[in-house]
């Protein structure tokens, strides 16, 4: 059944993250190899990165590539770093037409200098955009992000510019590589899989959580929908009851 268009004007998360999961076992099922399936992916993120800038999603950070992603075989590693640089020169003329700003976090610097390249230019290119911030992760952990956070904290701590009674939740905010970003409202992971896989450990403290079947290259505008109409049903308690948030 086709889900329609959620009710615009109430009750969208600000912040949508969207652990892509299922590339690998969607070109399984068609016997062909994962990178097949990686290519079709990129035909979701176009797709979910539409469906949320319709719908008047603020941030939309989409984890691309973890650092335990590294390791995967040399091969998929190049296919996936090329499809990232081909896809970012494919889709700045849509991005910089629907008015989207282009961020990244994670350690780019671990990127190819090619996508590290193309990166950088459709980040400077959209930086006044305004619509909506896609925000990818790659060569991401949320472990290494906090514990670089702590680290430069520390340093500030150890040179006096801080002291420690002062360290408070908006310090590590403010030392993420997010620190401008609303926290995440709403965590989709797509697969079958219901796990979190160092993303945004610190971010979706009070976020909701929706695991769906669907593989990744299946993801249509549809599915993101109806992924938002449940968000949209779920009382947001934040350690509350319901009579205290009414
Ligand atoms: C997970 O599926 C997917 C990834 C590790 C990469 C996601 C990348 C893309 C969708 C393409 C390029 C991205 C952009 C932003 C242009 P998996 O390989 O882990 O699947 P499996 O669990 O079935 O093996």
């Amino acid at each position: 059944m086709d889900q329609s268009l959620p009710e615009l004007s109430s009750n969208i998360p600000n912040h949508v993250a969207v652990i892509m999961d299922g590339n690998g076992r969607w070109a399984k099922k068609k016997g062909k190899m994962r990178v097949f399936g990686h290519r079709n992916g990129v035909k979701a993120v176009r797709q979910t990165i539409e469906a949320a800038a319709e719908i008047g999603v603020k941030v939309l950070t989409l984890y691309a590539f973890s650092s335990e992603n590294w390791k995967r075989p040399r091969k998929e590693v190049e296919t996936l770093m090329s499809l990232l640089a081909s896809s970012l020169r494919n889709e700045f003329s849509s991005l910089q037409k629907n008015n989207i700003q282009l961020r990244a976090i994670g350690d780019l610097e671990n990127l190819p200098s090619k996508a590290q390249k193309e990166l950088q230019e459709v980040i400077e290119a959209t930086a006044q955009n305004d619509r909506m911030i896609l925000n990818l992760a790659l060569s991401y952990s949320s472990q290494a992000e906090i514990v670089r956070a702590v680290q430069c904290i520390s340093k500030k701590v150890v040179n006096n510019e801080l002291s420690i009674e002062n360290i408070d939740k908006n310090t590590i905010n403010n030392h993420l590589y997010t620190f401008s970003l609303p926290d995440v409202d709403f965590l989709i992971r797509t697969s079958g899989e219901q796990r979190i896989s160092n993303f945004l450990l610190w971010q979706i403290a009070y976020a909701e959580l929706y695991f769906t079947d669907t593989l990744w290259p299946d993801f249509s505008k549809n599915d993101f929908y109806e992924a938002i109409a449940t968000y949209q049903k779920r009382e947001r308690r934040y350690g509350q009851t319901s009579e205290q948030i009414l």
